[in-house]
C-alpha cells in the first residue's frame, strides 16, 4: 500500500535563495504524530506550505495516498482529508468561534449552491447538523464558554485552540500543525499532546507538527524529522534525534553523540 504522504526531492527557492533542498520523507498509513523541528528559518513552515499547496516547490514530488498532490487545487485539500493550522493564525476574526468551526466542517455539509441559495430543507438540515457537530467539538476542546464570542476578542492561546478545532472539524486524515503549542504553558501543552494522541488513537489521524516545544515533541511524537538549513539532518525516534550531533549543534545546543 502506498504511503499516506510521500515527499521526494522537494526543493524550494525564493528568487535564487534556497529554502528547501532535496527534502524526502514518508508518512505511512495508519496515523501517528510526526514532529518537524529545526532552527528558526530552517524551512519548516515552507515545507508545510508546499504540502498544503500554499507554495509551489521549485522541484520535487508530493503524493498523498498515491495521488500527485501538485495537481490537486487548494480548495480540494480539505475534502481529501488534509487540513492545517497556521503559525500566525488565519481565522475569520469578525466571526464567532462557532462560525469558524462550522466553516471547517463544510466539506461534509455543503449541499450545493442552489440548495443553499434557496435555503431548501436538505441545506437547512445539513446546516443544523454542521452546527451540532461543531458544538460537540467545541465542548470537547474546552471552548464551550467562548462558542459565541468573536475570535478577535480572544487571547492568542485560545485562538490557537479555535484554529485547531476548525482543522479538526474537517475530520482530517493528515493534519498539518504549525507550532500549535506556541503561547501555551507546560500544562496546556501536555493537554494538547494528549488530545493529539487521542486523535491518532480514535481516528488514525496522521499529524505532521512543527514545534519548538521540546517537551511536547519528545513526549508525544512517534517520529521526528529535523530540518537544518532546508535539508533533513536526521529522521528517527525522538530519542535518536535528540542525540544526533548535527541537530544538537544546530538546534538543541547540548552535548550529543554521533549520528
Ligand atoms: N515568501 C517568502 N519570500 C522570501 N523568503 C521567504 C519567504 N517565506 C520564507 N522565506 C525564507 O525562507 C526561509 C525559511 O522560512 P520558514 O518560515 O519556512 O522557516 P521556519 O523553519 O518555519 O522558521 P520559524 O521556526 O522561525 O518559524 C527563511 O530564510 C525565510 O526568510
Ligand atoms: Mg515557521
Amino acid at each position: 500500500m502506498s504511503a499516506l504522504l510521500y515527499v521526494d526531492g522537494l526543493t524550494l527557492s525564493y528568487g535564487g535563495v534556497r529554502v528547501l533542498h532535496g527534502v524526502s520523507f514518508e508518512i505511512p498509513q495508519g496515523g501517528g504524530i510526526f514532529g518537524l523541528i529545526g532552527p528558526n528559518g530552517a524551512g519548516k513552515t515552507s515545507l508545510l506550505n508546499c504540502i498544503s499547496r500554499v507554495q509551489r516547490p521549485t522541484s520535487g514530488q508530493i503524493e498523498y495516498g498515491g495521488r500527485d498532490l501538485m495537481r490537486v487545487p487548494i480548495h480540494k485539500l480539505a475534502p481529501l482529508g488534509i487540513t492545517r493550522s497556521f503559525q500566525n493564525l488565519e481565522l475569520f476574526d469578525d466571526a464567532t468561534v462557532l462560525e469558524n468551526v462550522v466553516v471547517g466542517g463544510s466539506p461534509f455539509y455543503r449541499k450545493g449552491f442552489v440548495a443553499e441559495l434557496f435555503n431548501l430543507p436538505e441545506a437547512r438540515r445539513s446546516h443544523e447538523a454542521a452546527i451540532r457537530e461543531a458544538l460537540q467539538l467545541i465542548q470537547k476542546l474546552d471552548l464551550g464558554s467562548v462558542a459565541r464570542t468573536r475570535v478577535s476578542e480572544l487571547p492568542f492561546g485560545t485562538r490557537k485552540a479555535v484554529e485547531f478545532a476548525r482543522a479538526l472539524a474537517a475530520r482530517p486524515r493528515l493534519l498539518l500543525l504549525d507550532e500549535p503549542a506556541a503561547g501555551l504553558n507546560g500544562v496546556e501543552s501536555r493537554e494538547l499532546g494528549e488530545k493529539l494522541q487521542a486523535l491518532v488513537r480514535d481516528r488514525e489521524t496522521a499529524i505532521l507538527m512543527v514545534e519548538h516545544d521540546m517537551a511536547l515533541v519528545m513526549n508525544f511524537c512517534d517520529r521526528v524529522l529535523a530540518l537544518v538549513d532546508g535539508e533533513i539532518a536526521c529522521e528517527g525516534t525522538p530519542e535518536q534525534v535528540r542525540r544526533n550531533k548535527i541537530v544538537v549543534n544546530a538546534y538543541l545546543g547540548v552535548e550529543g553523540e554521533d549520528a
